[in-house]
């Protein structure tokens, strides 16, 4: 019976300090926030140099049941670019910490995270930066508007040689993620013939088969709405012909200096004669 005391002493021991345990980790303090925010772009390109802007400022706040904030920090949590996100400072106001991007771009679109430490412990808040799909382009890409059409972009064509590797690559970026599907020449691509890895379609050993026009769809859905960026891209094969033309360059310019160099002959062959022949006319005179 002592023995069975002692089991259940022991067994309500354990869980009473994996209960105490898991509230310590679970926030200390009650904290609530803004609500999510979606930003606002003109427009459909980015590139890491030109993060596409969203009309600013944005206040991201949160605040205590009535605890005063010693420190508040926000942080956004990166889904799709890896490495460290930097820490901003809350300014805080007694129990409500603040913190505005005066200048909101595409880089801000995330989860955002504010964290405030008061006398009773420490809390969090999770808020959300929802983006629609944009293009993100890389050095050296170029995307027009595709006529008329909101959201569709077209690239500069791609070339391939044959039996080379290429990627082709839907650059959409968002919040949340977007979800991508890929076409080819309006039809759903053969998953057997092409290797498709997250964004990027890989394409080995190139030929024919392979060329036309690729168009990757990016979705995300926020707010209870849905959004699309639709992206084309051409896939070229480059000619097999293609050293014909640096050849037929030099041909022309050979074929130029040849002349060039005929008729100064021929000019100076008539001089010549020409000088001959008033030099023999001197003679007769
Ligand atoms: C905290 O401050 C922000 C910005 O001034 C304000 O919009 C928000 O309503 C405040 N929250 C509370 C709970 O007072
Ligand atoms: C916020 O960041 C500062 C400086 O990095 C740090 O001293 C402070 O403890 C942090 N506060 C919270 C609530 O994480
Ligand atoms: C395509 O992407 C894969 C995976 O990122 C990479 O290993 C490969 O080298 C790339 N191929 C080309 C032709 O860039
Ligand atoms: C897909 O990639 C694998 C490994 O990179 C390769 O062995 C395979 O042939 C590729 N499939 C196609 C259809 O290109
Ligand atoms: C590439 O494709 C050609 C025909 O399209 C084929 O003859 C050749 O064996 C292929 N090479 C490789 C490495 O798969």
């Amino acid at each position: 019976m002592i023995s069975f005391m002692a089991t259940i002493q022991s067994i309500t021991f354990c869980l009473l300090s994996l209960l105490s345990a898991s509230i310590s980790s679970v926030d200390a303090i009650s904290v609530h926030g803004s609500p999510s925010i979606a930003l606002n772009f003109k427009g459909t390109k980015s590139s890491n140099s030109h993060p596409i802007p969203s009309q600013g400022p944005i206040t991201l706040w949160c605040a205590t049941e009535g605890q005063k904030i010693l420190s508040a920090n926000f942080t956004r949590r990166s889904e799709t670019r890896g490495g460290v996100e930097r820490r901003h400072i809350g300014v805080v106001n007694e129990r409500n910490a603040t913190w505005t991007i005066n200048h909101p771009t595409i880089l801000e679109a995330g989860v955002w995270e504010c964290r405030v430490e008061t006398q009773f412990g420490v809390g969090t808040f999770n808020t959300q930066i929802y983006a629609r799909p944009v293009a993100q382009a890389e050095e050296g890409d170029s995307y027009s508007e595709d006529g008329q059409k909101d959201y569709q972009l077209q690239s500069l064509p791609v070339e391939v040689s044959r039996g080379q590797s290429k990627n082709i690559t839907c650059p959409a970026l968002g919040h949340p993620v977007p979800t991508i599907s890929w076409s080819k020449d309006g039809h759903s691509l053969d998953a057997r013939r092409v290797n498709i890895s997250g964004n990027t379609i890989m394409i080995n050993n190139a030929s024919e088969q392979n060329v036309g026009v690729y168009t990757c769809q990016a979705m995300n859905e926020f707010s209870k709405h849905r959004y699309l960026l639709v992206i084309k891209k051409e896939l070229k094969l480059k000619s097999d012909l293609a050293w014909i033309v640096p050849l037929a360059v030099i041909f022309v310019i050979l074929c130029c200096l040849v002349t060039v160099i005929f008729l100064c002959e021929i000019r100076r062959k008539k001089n010549e004669k020409k000088r001959a022949e008033s030099e023999v006319a001197i003679l007769e005179d």
